[in-house]
């Protein structure tokens, strides 16, 4: 088992017991689940990966969001242990237990917004995203949505109607919930309106103008959800003008403003959450992914007014808010404070935003370098001029990382963004090793 955060036998070599399980994963498991490494892992630990032929990655994925405490903190892991000698499972629904209150109490606190608030638990991030919608139905007795083109919010038929990417997601899986208007995002390397921030005075704000009269009138929209940093969309980073801006159309509509911060949440960006470098109280929050590291479950918090809106038994779920995945959020949690993961956040995104900069120096195909805290990307372009998305470099660039022992994913509607979302407790040193890893995969398939 891996103890420390030890790099020894970094990189990868495929080994038997690798290539045995591979068949039987072949053989027993739904091709529809797809795998970007092929290596099975034995343990991990803070930012490092083995595999079970002793191979040792340094992890630049952070189990997509979910990591940002680390791989098994010591106090997450006690905490489970404690809580499944005493209770495993009841439904709170059913029967209390204090670690709910108390979770929800915390969340409370670390979110933004002073207003009184309340949470609920589920168990994913697309439950959590559906029950916000619940919620904002229950409030308003309204049925339309507005979401956000090149968005994710997940794949239950709802979350899927709302993301925005057709392969492979959408493909094939309709018809999709009805009531559902796409908005265009603040992409402002891939303007949907052609302009120049900041010269083009925010059309993608003013465009709404027009959207109420030709797409959905403003009076039957219950809720309109956005990521403040788009994820899946590839780190899309919005001006500052942007979230508070619909956040003043949907209060002058009566809407709810949801932001579904599951990816950009717990420290990720240098902030508790996103929202707060933006300036904007969300009137609800979906969080999941980091809140717990890597235990599932996920939440709703917002004004407790709209929270209360479902009459009781409207809400709910056998397993959600279990009482194990409770204590290690309140222990993951308190470590993302404690060691002000915040702050860690900040410093690793300037050193990865450093080398991607250094890099663009060489090699132009870096097309857009976009980040805020620890949550960093680079959009690979065949040509800064045209922008024609690169999707095969960044294939390349991901296999020759893999094979030196370093994970990174993709991202992007056209799968042409390496996102980086490492542990925060990630070492400077392995930090170092992870960029030289990436600068050498990224020579290999550029050239010297
Ligand atoms: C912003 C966002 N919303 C929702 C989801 C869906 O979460 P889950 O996969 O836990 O259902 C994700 C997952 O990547 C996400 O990034």
């Amino acid at each position: 088992m891996l103890k420390g955060t030890e790099l020894i036998n970094i990189g990868a070599e495929q080994g038997k017991i690798t290539k045995e399980l591979l068949s039987k994963r072949q053989q027993y498991v739904s091709r529809g689940i797809s795998n970007l490494a092929p290596i099975f892992i034995e343990s991990a630990k803070g930012a490092v990966i083995r595999d079970l032929d002793g191979n040792v990655y340094i992890d630049c994925y952070g189990g997509i969001g979910v990591l940002n405490a680390g791989h098994c903190p010591e106090v997450v892991v006690d905490a489970i242990n404690n809580q499944a000698e005493k209770l495993i499972h009841s439904c709170f629904s059913v029967a209390m237990y204090e670690s709910y209150v108390q979770l929800a109490e915390k969340l409370v606190q670390v979110t933004p917004g002073k207003a009184p608030k309340k949470a609920v638990f589920f168990n994913s991030g697309a439950e959590a995203v559906e029950n916000s919608i619940k919620i904002a139905k229950a409030h308003t007795g309204r049925s339309g949505l507005i979401a956000f083109s090149g968005g994710y919010h997940g794949r239950t038929l709802l979350t899927l109607t709302l993301t925005s990417k057709v392969k492979p997601y959408k493909a094939g899986f309709g018809p999709f919930v009805p009531e559902v208007y796409k908005a265009p995002f603040a992409y402002c390397y891939r303007c949907p309106f052609n302009s120049t921030y900041p010269k083009c005075g925010m059309h993608c704000l003013e465009h709404f103008e027009r959207f109420f009269v030709s797409e959905v009138d403003p009076a039957s929209v219950a809720a309109m959800i956005i990521e403040p940093i788009q994820g899946e969309g590839g780190f899309v980073v919005p001006p500052k003008e942007f979230l508070p801006g619909l956040k003043a159309i949907c209060e002058k509509h009566g809407m709810v403003f949801i932001a579904d911060e599951i990816q950009s949440g717990f420290a990720r960006t240098g902030k508790m959450f996103a929202s707060d470098s933006f300036d904007v109280v969300p009137d609800l929050l979906t969080v999941a992914k980091s809140i717990a590291a890597g235990l599932p479950i996920s939440a709703v918090v917002g004004q407790a007014e709209i929270m209360d809106a479902p009459t009781p038994g409207q809400l709910g779920s056998t397993y959600g808010g279990n009482p194990v995945a409770c204590a290690a959020a309140l222990a993951a949690i308190d470590q993302i404070e404690k060691n002000d993961l915040q702050a860690q956040a900040r410093q690793i995104g300037l050193k990865i935003v450093a080398t991607m900069e250094g890099l663009q120096q060489r090699y132009p195909q870096l097309g857009d370098i976009r980040a805020l805290g620890a949550m960093v990307a680079v959009e690979f372009v065949k040509d800064p001029q045209t922008k024609i998305p690169d999707k095969d470099a960044v294939v390349a660039i991901i296999a020759a990382c893999f094979k030196r022992g370093l994970l990174v994913i993709s991202s992007g509607l056209f799968g042409n963004v390496i996102r980086f979302l490492p542990p925060l407790v990630m070492t400077s040193e392995q930090l170092d090793q992870a960029m030289d890893i990436f600068s050498a995969a990224v020579t290999e398939v550029f050239g010297e």
